[in-house]
């Protein structure tokens, strides 16, 4: 059987110098692939979760500007790189939550202006020094992604260590290889105990409105093998009652200074019954995605959703009466009060956040 792992989530097709990604709102049903260079179309897939997850649409947002990149059009590299900018500006307006979105834009603008300033004085001709510029894009691109794979086996193998063997474990949205290059991010010490016999339990949230957890946490996990149970989000407190569950792993879009994390929408619901029920609740999450420029939780923009995600979106007939008031926003923000530890590619940040969160990121 075809599994959804031996694909890239997302990848450079290097011989249409196009976006390739795994279409995310067709499964767990259909496997589509598309290849997108127009700056719009990645933009739509973007905004519409055809790719999603922080590190992914942090990935495609560098793949992206890249093969946009290769399509400009301009006589001078100062002209070239406006657009340049221009276009990781239009972007970063795609999603507002997760930080990787615009770091892995600053990373490519970065490489452009760099290079601008180092051949100011250059006798090179315009038309080969954007040539340049666009393998150094490409490169940049390309690194991004690798580091992605890299940085989510070191959260896994930070993250085995607070896991027991027939452990189980409760993980909400989709924090997965979907959302990554590789690995995921809360899942990768599944994935990794997994290869060592861990025999781990794996207990996925559906995630309502948008269904990451039914749609795709389940659909991966089980792809791969793992022994995985699907819940309704309201029915958290009552497994966790249970006592089945042993740890919390989620992903995360921004984590703030103070170490409030900004992820999917009912994240801090599950954290707020892992505090009642004593079970460790950790939040994977690779630097990229820690912002030391936005203190708190307060500050961190939380995006809205159209209403019809949750009045229509999955079922066969609207499921709520018409002109009812919609309160839909796609993320939540966990107090750094309810979270046990932080899992980074670099170790595990314990509380005080505030203090070694600094530490981590120097
Ligand atoms: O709206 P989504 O599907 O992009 O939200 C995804 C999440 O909230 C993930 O938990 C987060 O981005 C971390 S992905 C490793």
């Amino acid at each position: 059987m075809e599994n959804i792992l031996d694909h890239d989530t997302v990848t450079l097709n290097e011989a249409s110098d196009t976006l390739r990604i795994i279409d995310q709102t067709k499964l767990p049903n259909i496997t589509e692939f598309l290849e997108l260079s127009d700056l719009k179309d990645i933009w739509e897939a973007i905004y519409m979760l055809r790719v999603r997850g922080a590190p992914a649409i942090g990935v495609a947002a560098a793949i992206g500007l890249y093969v946009h990149a290769v399509r400009i059009e301009a006589d001078t590299l100062k002209a070239f790189i406006d657009k340049l900018s221009q276009a990781a500006v239009y972007l970063n307006s795609s999603r507002p939550t997760a930080v990787n979105l615009s770091w892995a834009l600053k990373r490519m603008e970065n490489k452009a202006l760099d290079f601008l300033k180092e051949n100011k004085d250059s006798k090179d001709d315009e038309a080969s020094l954007i040539k340049k510029l666009l393998k150094i894009l490409h490169d940049e691109a390309l690194l991004i992604m690798k580091e992605d794979t890299d940085v989510c086996r070191r959260i896994g193998e930070f993250g085995l260590t607070l896991i027991k063997k027939g452990d189980g474990i409760l993980t909400h949205c989709n924090a997965g290889q979907l959302a990554t290059s590789k690995y995921g991010t809360a899942t990768a010490p599944m994935y990794l105990g997994h290869e060592k016999g861990y025999d781990l339990r794996i207990y996925c949230d559906e995630t309502r409105p948008l269904l990451q957890g039914a749609r795709l946490t389940s659909f991966e996990l089980s792809q791969a093998g793992l022994d995985v149970t699907l819940l309704c989000d309201n029915m958290v407190s009552a497994i966790m009652k249970t006592g089945k569950i042993n740890a919390v792993f989620v992903g995360c879009d921004r984590v703030a200074a103070n170490g409030d994390v900004a992820n999917k929408i009912g994240t801090s619901v599950v954290a707020l019954s892992a505090k009642h029920y004593n079970v460790p609740f950790y939040v994977a999450a690779p630097t990229s995605t820690i912002d030391l420029d936005t203190l708190s939780g307060d500050d961190i923009v939380i995006e809205e959703r159209k209403d019809s995600e949750v009045t229509e979106l999955w079922y066969k007939e609207r499921m709520a009466p018409e002109n009812i008031k919609v309160f839909n926003p796609a993320f939540d923000v966990t107090d750094h009060s309810m979270i046990t530890a932080i899992v980074t590619e670099k170790g595990i940040v314990y509380p005080p956040f505030s203090d070694n969160l600094q530490k981590i990121m120097k």
